[in-house]
């Protein structure tokens, strides 16, 4: 193997933020050699790196971080110089219906994470990075005013976020007890290409585009702060390069919508692309039973990320949903292959009887 400056694991590389993030890092630092590791859940789709996969500087292995002895053998196979955690069971609503498997990819998995790391990284931290990507969900929820700081405290509500919250904790708890030199970052909802749809807007692009009723929960009146996926990505290499160790990071698109709202313009942008009239796609929407414990508002206070880094968000939203919508309509091979089999299972179980 050629001799490459760095190494770097990225765990979840297959997923929806991963794929971006791998893209992004094995383009960008040919210098680097990239080792994605995934288990390839549902979640994960390795098709959706084949234009990087040959790649001299790009290697995938698939392993379950939740596995202690497959990570030991990785670890003592490559020396890694950093890692950029994301794997994770990411969706809320299987969080409420399964939550063991959040408890073993999200907690478990970090954890074996961070020891692999420590065992392997024990004579010499300097120069070693742990960056930990995790959510603003860990914060809980907003009421009508304010927003999520650094220092706001930890107050997460489902079975997802409190997982994710757990694991924060850890990550810390390593940076005191053993000096391990750890970066968190905790983020607002991303959109964009690659999203698995069972998410909002892949969700109901495809409902949309299928004239499948599009299910709002409750009163469709709550807020999230979105995100252009590539900015997040942007916003995780400045972080892992320039941030000091120990520091967390929120980011976010100073960017809040209802949810009807979003779908609202969500509807029109897919009129249009359908060359429907307007007004047809939101004749769909159809109110149903609400998330339990559905938190009400989430909005990123990002200033921090924004001074010490000079980092900002690239798009508007409306551009970004457009150009959003238009990967969907022109990959539907993706959109078809992902929404075969199993999904249509997971479908039936979550909204049948809503
Ligand atoms: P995703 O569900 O699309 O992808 C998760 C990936 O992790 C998949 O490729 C899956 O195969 C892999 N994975 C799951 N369990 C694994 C295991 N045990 N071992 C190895 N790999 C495993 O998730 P995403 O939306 O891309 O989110 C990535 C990370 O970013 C997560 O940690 C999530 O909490 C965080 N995050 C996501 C958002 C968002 O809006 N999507 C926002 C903030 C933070
Ligand atoms: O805030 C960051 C988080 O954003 C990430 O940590 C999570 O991994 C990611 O899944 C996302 O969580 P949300 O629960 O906010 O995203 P979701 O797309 O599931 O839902 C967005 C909003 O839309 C939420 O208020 C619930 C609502 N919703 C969602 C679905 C799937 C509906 O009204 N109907 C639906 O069918």
């Amino acid at each position: 193997m050629k001799n490459f400056e760095k190494t770097i694991l990225i765990t979840g590389g297959a997923g929806f933020i991963g794929t971006h993030l791998v893209k992004h890092m094995v383009r960008k630092y040919p210098q680097y050699f990239i080792v994605n590791l995934d288990k390839l859940t549902y979640a994960g789709n390795l098709q959706n790196l084949d234009d990087i996969a040959g790649s001299p500087n790009y290697h995938f292995v698939k392993g379950d971080i939740v596995d202690s002895n497959f990570l030991h053998q990785l670890f003592t196979q490559y020396t890694f110089d950093g890692v950029m955690h994301l794997a994770a069971e990411s969706h809320v609503d299987r969080s409420i219906a399964s939550p063991m498997d959040f408890i073993h990819t999200n907690i478990i998995g970090t954890v074996n994470l961070l020891n692999a790391c420590k065992n392997a990284w024990q004579d010499n931290f300097s120069d070693k990075i742990f960056y930990h990507v995790s959510t603003d969900e860990v914060y809980g929820t907003l009421g009508d005013t304010g927003l999520f700081e650094e220092t706001t405290a930890y107050d997460p509500r489902s079975p997802y976020s409190a997982s994710k919250a757990s694991s924060d904790h850890l990550v810390r708890a390593y940076f005191h007890t053993y000096g391990l030199p750890v970066k968190i970052s905790n983020c607002s909802n991303n959109y964009g290409p690659y999203q698995f749809p069972e998410k909002l807007i892949p969700l109901f692009i495809h409902n949309i585009k299928q004239n499948k009723p599009l299910p709002v929960y409750g009163d469709g009146k709550y807020t999230r702060d979105w995100l252009w996926v590539e900015d997040h990505v942007r916003a995780i290499d400045l972080i892992y390069h320039q941030a000091a160790v120990g520091k967390t990071y929120n980011i976010g698109g100073f960017n809040e919508w209802q949810n009807i709202d979003l779908i609202k313009t969500l509807c029109n942008i897919m009129d249009a692309k359908l060359q429907r009239p307007a007004g047809s796609s939101e004749q769909l929407i159809t109110y149903v039973k609400d998330r339990a414990g559905h938190d009400r508002r989430y909005a990123i206070d990002a200033t921090k990320l924004q001074k010490d880094l000079g980092w900002s968000p690239s798009l508007q939203f409306k551009e970004g949903l457009e150009k959003t919508v238009d990967w969907y309509l022109t990959n539907q091979n993706w959109l078809e292959e992902i929404t075969s089999g199993a999904y249509q299972s997971y479908y039936e179980q979550q909204y049948s009887h809503r």
